[in-house]
């Protein structure tokens, strides 16, 4: 509609990538629309969800794209990737086989786009620290090895996610 037209100067897509279960869904949920599911089924091709934020005044929107992290529900992956300038890499930190993937969707992630875009590792589901699998500083070393930013967060309890998606966003504008 009209109103929507005209001062919409920046759009930017985003990916969400990461094993099965790691909370991609319930990161862009509570970014989005700051609910949570515990309960949430895998998710099935692809979905997204457009969110605004202002940058020093000016109005910009995330089209943040999430698909499913199982290999056999996943969509065109060169499509998925498409035009993307910003990805946040995700994993459990209390699933240390989800850390080891990182390196397998970064490998996917640099087949598909350019250097120029701007990778946040997210170490997600930090409130489960009596199970911690993997360490902050594990999360924080790989991140400086592949040269990406690092966070760790909580869709559950709302920590962090705001500010991970914030990060990249700016970063891109
Ligand atoms: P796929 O769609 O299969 O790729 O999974 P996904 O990465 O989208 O995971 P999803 O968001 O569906 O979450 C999987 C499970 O983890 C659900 O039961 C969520 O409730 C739970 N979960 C997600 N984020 C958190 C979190 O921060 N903390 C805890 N404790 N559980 C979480
Ligand atoms: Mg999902």
């Amino acid at each position: 509609d009209s109103e929507d037209e005209g001062d919409q100067e920046y759009l930017f897509k985003v990916v969400i990538i990461g094993d099965s279960a790691v909370g991609k869904s319930n990161l862009l949920s509570r970014y989005a629309r700051n609910e949570f599911n515990m309960h949430s089924k895998a998710t099935i091709g692809v979905e997204f969800q457009t969110q605004s934020m202002d940058i020093d005044g000016k109005e910009v929107k995330a089209q943040i794209w999430d698909t499913a992290g199982q290999e056999r529900f996943r969509a065109v992956t060169s499509a998925y990737y498409r035009g993307a300038v910003g990805a946040l890499i995700v994993y459990d930190i209390s699933r240390r086989s989800t850390f080891e993937s990182v390196g397998r969707w970064l490998d996917e992630l640099n087949s598909h786009s350019d250097t120029t875009v701007v990778r946040m590792l997210v170490g997600n589901k930090c409130d489960l620290e009596n199970i911690r699998d993997v360490s902050v500083e594990e999360g924080k070393n790989l991140a400086e090895t592949e040269g990406l930013f690092f966070i760790e967060t909580s869709a559950l309890d709302s920590v962090n996610v705001k500010k991970a998606f914030e990060i990249v966003i700016r970063e891109i504008y």
